[in-house]
């Protein structure tokens, strides 16, 4: 595409790395996108990038997916059938760790509680921050502009939206939802009557990124 460029993994570490020396305390980068776009993965390599160049671990990732509410709050609020809908997170939650993150001096523990996909419920301390200058937080509504979510962007110091063909996301969440223990008429149902909707809301948020990202080939093109 005319105005866009290519660049590996390994490059777009390198690009977190010199922003992340250039700053004072803990750097967080944002990674936003629809479900199914390819931030968790996106998110691993990147880390997995940083702490390989710096020989040590100086990167996580401290997943949005932690602050799904538990099926047992979802499910006494009547709103279980909306799982993955904004409401159904712990967006306050969500704003003060990330400010807990920003606050706190590398070297102390913060536990992070992180989404576990086979029992599906969120795992306090899933993953614990200590000695880490660089958080790479992601899902899908860090960029989202209501009351809830609003307080999530001032909290990154650069956000990255994921952008990818709608077709591509439905193959995608279809595998994980029938992979998570779902039929597949459920998992059809699941995807058109739930995560597409999502998914419609998150595009509105791409222009509040700093930089827009498409999977291309074996890396991501810059739009
Ligand atoms: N760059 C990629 N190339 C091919 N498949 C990918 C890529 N990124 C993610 N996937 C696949 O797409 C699915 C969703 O990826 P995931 O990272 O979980 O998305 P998200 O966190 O945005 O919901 C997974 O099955 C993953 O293996
Ligand atoms: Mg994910």
């Amino acid at each position: 595409m005319r105005g866009s460029v290519e660049t590996s993994l390994a490059e777009l570490a390198a690009r977190v790395r010199r922003r992340a020396e250039g700053h004072s305390g803990r750097f967080l980068l944002g990674i936003a996108g629809p479900p199914g776009a390819g931030k968790s993965t996106l998110a691993r390599g990147i880390r997995d990038e940083l702490n390989l160049a710096a020989g040590a671990a100086i990167a996580d990732v401290a997943p949005m997916d932690g602050f799904h509410l538990t099926n047992a709050q979802l499910r006494a609020a009547g709103i279980l059938d909306r799982k993955g809908e904004p409401e159904t997170f712990d967006a306050a939650g969500y704003v003060a760790l990330l400010r807990t993150l920003r606050d706190t001096t590398p070297g102390a523990p913060v536990p992070w509680p992180t989404y576990d996909r086979d029992i599906h419920e969120p795992v306090p301390g899933g993953v614990v921050f200590d000695h880490h200058t660089i958080v790479i937080t992601e899902g899908n509504y860090l960029l989202l502009d209501d009351p809830a979510w609003a307080a999530v962007r001032p909290q990154l110091d650069e956000a990255w939206y994921l952008d990818v063909p709608r077709p591509i996301i439905e193959q995608r969440l279809l595998r994980r939802h029938i992979r998570g223990g779902r039929t597949p008429e459920a998992a059809r149902s699941k995807v058109t009557h739930s995560d597409l909707r999502n998914a419609v809301l998150v595009e509105s948020t791409r222009t509040r990124a700093d930089l827009v990202l498409r999977k291309a080939g074996r890396g991501y093109r810059i739009d």
